[in-house]
């Protein structure tokens, strides 16, 4: 069974439709890649898989298992949509204690290794005001994960990570996609679909379009999946 499935769902905004009558299933344990111009709705399609928003028209379905009571939130979804609030006069590593302290209970070991695996030094006393992009953009990549969430929502990942970064970003989530979890990503680089992705899904003329890897740029002379070697 499919861990997300869109049926028929419609959205709009003003009376501007955004999305009509999109139909869509995103296979458990892979990698799904969406695309689409600006504001054609990527983030809320995100919002509206993760229950933020409701759908003016048709259904959002989530695997049970991964759902306490329908139409309630999905509590082993990892999400990065909007950035979480966060303290800006704590430590990054303070922010993510205070994140578990509310979800669950992981260890502070967890939280130092989420930490670690997007580069993030968990002893640094810097505080998330001093914090540059790309680090504010790790910490919600560990956020995401750090919980061992199932599924990751995980909208514009490699927003402003440096290539070294992106390289590491890019294995830890094939890392994930082995150990059976299943991520949905945008990214308006077709470097990032074309080595991650085993489908890419794009939004054209508010339908929801898979597509094929092989069209995507810089696709015809390496494999569709390909390790990265420079982390
Ligand atoms: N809560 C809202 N109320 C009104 N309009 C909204 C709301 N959320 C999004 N929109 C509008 O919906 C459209 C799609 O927005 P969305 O953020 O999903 O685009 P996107 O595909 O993620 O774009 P980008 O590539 O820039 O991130 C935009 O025109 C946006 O202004
Ligand atoms: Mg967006």
């Amino acid at each position: 069974m499919s861990v997300i499935e869109l049926r028929q769902v419609s959205k709009a905004f003003r009376g501007v439709s955004l999305l009509e009558e999109v139909s869509a299933e995103f296979a458990r344990g892979q990698i799904h890649g969406i695309t689409g111009p600006n504001g054609s709705g990527k983030s809320v399609l995100f919002r509206l898989i993760c229950g933020f928003m409701s759908p003016d028209h048709g259904q959002v379905l989530i695997d049970p298992t991964y759902q306490k009571s329908p139409g309630g939130y999905p509590q082993h979804f990892g999400i990065i949509i909007d950035r979480p609030g966060y303290l800006a006069g704590r430590t990054g590593y303070e922010n993510l204690q205070r994140l578990a302290e509310i979800r669950g209970d992981i260890s502070s070991e967890q939280i130092r290794q989420a930490m670690e695996a997007v580069g993030l030094s968990p002893d640094t006393r810097q505080k998330v005001r001093r914090y540059s992009l790309g680090m504010k953009q790790k910490l919600a990549l560990a956020q995401s994960f750090m919980e061992h969430q199932q599924v990751l929502i995980l909208d514009e990942p490699f927003n402003a990570l440096d290539d070294r970064s992106t390289a590491q970003v890019r294995e830890l989530l094939l890392t994930f996609k082995a150990q059976g979890r299943t991520i949905l990503l945008t990214s308006h680089n077709p470097e990032d679909i074309r080595r991650l992705c085993d489908s890419v899904w794009k939004i054209e003329d508010r339908q929801l379009k898979q597509g094929a890897l092989t069209d995507l740029a810089s696709s015809a002379t390496s494999p569709i999946v390909e390790k990265e070697s420079e982390v």
